[in-house]
């Protein structure tokens, strides 16, 4: 580190104190000012607006607002520039070099805020700082006053502000008629708890009048409530809006205090904010002594079966009334339908072990089905009893032989309280029976009452729950989770959240072709998701003759999306009977790895289009994959990534020339070429559809 920040402080008629720093590259431009005691800040990009004034500061409930009334104690600055090794990731070496200024403040009650902020060349991140204070000791936020002032109408892609969900599906929309987008798009979306018709979620994305594109989100995001942004009256301003606790206090605070950091990720075209690791160079290094046994993986599992029709259930008897530790199972009506079943499990073990799975995901092992949803909620399951007909001792033994490892599921029907409790034994179990990783999920309203999935008390349990399994070396998925923020470099057995519209949506409701093409640029700036893709059976007519239901993609673009939606922990999520009828295409799910050690985004639109490459972290193999919204979308590849002097067997899984994600889904082709770095191909995607493409050295 050294100080050799530029800055220029002007004082003008004492009203007005600003200082500026350039970016290491002298790309981006970043203004700090107080204007009569009011802190603000303004970003710009070689001289062009990405945020114009935009103020900065607190509401403060039972205390006088910081939000006013600042001096300038002190500006500090400071260069840095390193280079630093992920886990797993989609690059195996990432480079963190920002400068830095941290404007020391007092207000007139002597009380003080830092306001700290980094510039890269890709983006800024600032974050407030409360240092141990005599006279500020305890408070609670009312709101946080930070705004994003985008100056003019800009077209964005969004899901709904809300405190407790984001599965939704994106929408796009200019800033000027976002509220009339909202207003029609909840008419179809089943959330009681959307904040308003001004709010939007973070990350969100912004294109500007300048062409810029602009991603909107939060880092590190721990001991503090999520924010959404609301839409400030007729201007073109967001404002931050944090999560209310029950008391509708935004955050409570002790002193020697930061929060997270607020991102802003700038980019001249699509592709840049895609490539951004901004988000992840604002979070702590590893805080994991040994991270041997962090191991990314694909998966498969009993899942799928119960969402398709005529599927199997969670649940293993349909009596109604049960209580956890009230009903003795074995002597219950089994349904006949009960997915998690000995002999179901073991075929699964074997498949995944014939085709190179990493694990074998169980839901509804346990007891508590029957009951999960509507009723005493809070002690539903119990994390340890399996259903008769599950036998854990014989079934762990036999993913032990076969070299493949369970999933556990632990659903905890959004009782954070009795998960807590019961998270030492759970853990345990896991660990007697040799299960490496846990999908935990948090499906519904939380208990204690009043919590909300974005709030300061779920941040923190998401997070004691990562940091106790790790201390089981047990890796996490979380289900109903809060959007990420980049948390997994810190605690990289955090290998996935869903936190966004997954597959799951498309069996009882349906999730739009672009859909895919949106969630990199958005949900998947703070992290790895588990979407489960990999469907093939598209069309539900094949369940059931009276369904009229195909996917909102084609076949090839579910091979497309393993490349796309990068995460350590991939799903195939059809069941294994699909596969076997399609076992030439399946070939690239075998294939695809989840570890990478470099990516390069190809070609990339929200809402239209995107198309990634990546090679493998263990060998000198490529893989493509494209997503493509509702319009048919040609690719001209250059396929000068690919090592020189070396000659590659390309292997082309695309969309057949009749595909379309509606009609059609599941017609595809499977084309063969040697190739080198002189290569340009063309590939066509169908309406909703995409590809994939497979690149291994020629030896
Ligand atoms: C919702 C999750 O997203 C899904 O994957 C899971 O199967 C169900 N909850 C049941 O836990
Ligand atoms: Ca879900």
């Amino acid at each position: 580190m050294r100080n050799c920040v530029i800055l220029i402080c002007c004082v003008l008629f004492n009203v007005v104190q600003a200082v500026e720093i350039n970016s290491p590259g002298g790309k981006l431009q970043l203004a700090f000012r107080l204007s009569d005691g009011v802190p603000a800040y303004s970003l710009s990009s070689e001289g062009k607006r990405v945020i114009d004034i935009s103020r900065l500061g607190f509401l403060l409930a039972d205390h006088h607002d910081m939000n006013g009334g600042f001096s300038i104690e002190k500006i500090d600055s400071v260069s840095f520039d390193e280079t630093w090794k992920p886990v797993w990731g989609e690059v195996s070496e990432i480079r963190n070099n920002y400068n830095e200024l941290c404007a020391s403040l007092k207000d007139d009650e002597g009380r003080l805020m830092n306001i700290r902020f980094r510039l890269y060349d890709d983006g800024l991140g600032f974050r407030y700082e409360f240092p141990r204070q005599h006279g500020l000791a305890y408070f609670f936020i009312e709101e946080e006053l930070t705004e994003f002032n985008l100056g003019a109408d800009c077209s964005s892609f969004w899901i709904p502000g809300d405190y407790d969900s984001n599965e939704f599906v994106y929408q796009k929309s200019n800033l000027s008629n976002l509220s009339e987008v909202l207003v029609e798009a909840r008419k179809s979306m089943d959330s009681k708890t959307i904040i308003d018709n001004r709010s939007v979620q973070t990350p969100v994305l912004f294109r500007n009048d300048n062409g810029m594109y602009i991603n909107i989100h939060e880092a590190a995001l721990k001991d503090y409530p999520s924010m959404c942004l609301t839409l400030q009256g007729s201007s073109y301003t967001f404002k931050s809006n944090l999560t209310p606790d029950p008391k509708g206090y935004k955050g409570r605070i002790q002193s020697g205090f930061n929060t997270p950091w607020r991102t802003i990720i700038v980019s001249d075209d699509a592709a840049g904010i895609l490539e951004s690791k901004l988000v992840l160079n604002l979070n702590e290094p590893c805080k994991l002594k040994n991270t041997g046994w962090i191991k990314p993986m694909k998966y498969i599992g009993v899942w799928w079966e119960m969402f398709v029709p005529w599927g199997s259930s969670w649940n293993y008897t349909d009596d109604t009334n049960i209580r956890l530790g009230e009903y003795d199972y074995s002597k219950a009506r089994p349904n006949g339908r009960h997915g998690a079943n000995t002999e179901n499990v073991k075929r699964y073990i074997d498949f995944a072990a014939e085709h190179g799975f990493g694990g074998v995901l169980v839901e509804g092992w346990n007891e508590g089905w029957e009951d999960w949803f509507d009723k005493m909620k809070f002690h539903v399951f119990d994390y340890k009893t399996p259903y008769p007909d599950f036998d854990i001792e014989l079934l762990s033994d036999y993913a032990e032989s076969k070299g493949v490892t369970l999933i556990m599921h632990h659903e905890t029907s959004g009782s954070t309280m009795n998960y807590e409790r019961l998270m030492p034994e759970a853990y345990g179990l896991m660990n007697r029976y040799g299960y490496k990783a846990v999908k935990s999920g948090y499906v519904g309203r939380l208990y204690p009452v009043g919590e909300y999935h974005y709030g300061q008390t779920f941040i923190n349990h998401c997070l004691y729950a990562i940091e106790k399994a790790a201390e089981h070396n047990i890796m996490v998925n979380v289900h109903e989770a809060p959007k990420p923020t980049g948390m997994h470099r810190t605690y990289p057995n955090y290998l996935a959240c869903e936190s966004a519209r997954g597959t799951e949506y498309e069996a009882f409701a349906y999730n739009k072709p672009e859909h895919t093409t949106i969630l990199p640029f958005t949900r998947l700036i703070g992290g790895p998701m588990d979407y489960t893709p990999g469907i093939f059976q598209l069309d539900f007519n094949y369940y059931d003759k009276n369904s009229d239901k195909t996917l909102s993609s084609t076949l090839a673009k579910q091979l497309g999306l393993y490349v796309v939606i990068y995460s350590p922990l991939q799903m195939a999520a059809d069941l294994p009977k699909n596969y076997e009828r399609f076992m030439d295409a399946f070939q690239f799910i075998k294939d695809v790895p989840v570890d990478w050690q470099d990516t390069k985004v190809l070609e990339a639109e929200p809402g239209e289009y995107v198309t990634i490459a990546r090679k493998d972290k263990k060998s000198n193999d490529w893989y493509v994959g494209n997503t493509t919204g509702e319009n048919r979308h040609v690719s001209q590849l250059d396929l000068d990534f690919l090592d020189k002097g070396k000659k590659y067997k390309a292997v082309i899984y695309s969309d057949g020339a009749d595909a379309h994600y509606r009609t059609n889904p599941m017609s595809y082709r499977i084309t063969e070429k040697t190739v080198d770095y002189r290569t340009k191909i063309k590939v066509a995607a169908a309406p909703g559809g995409g590809y994939a493409i497979s690149l291994s050295e020629i030896k």
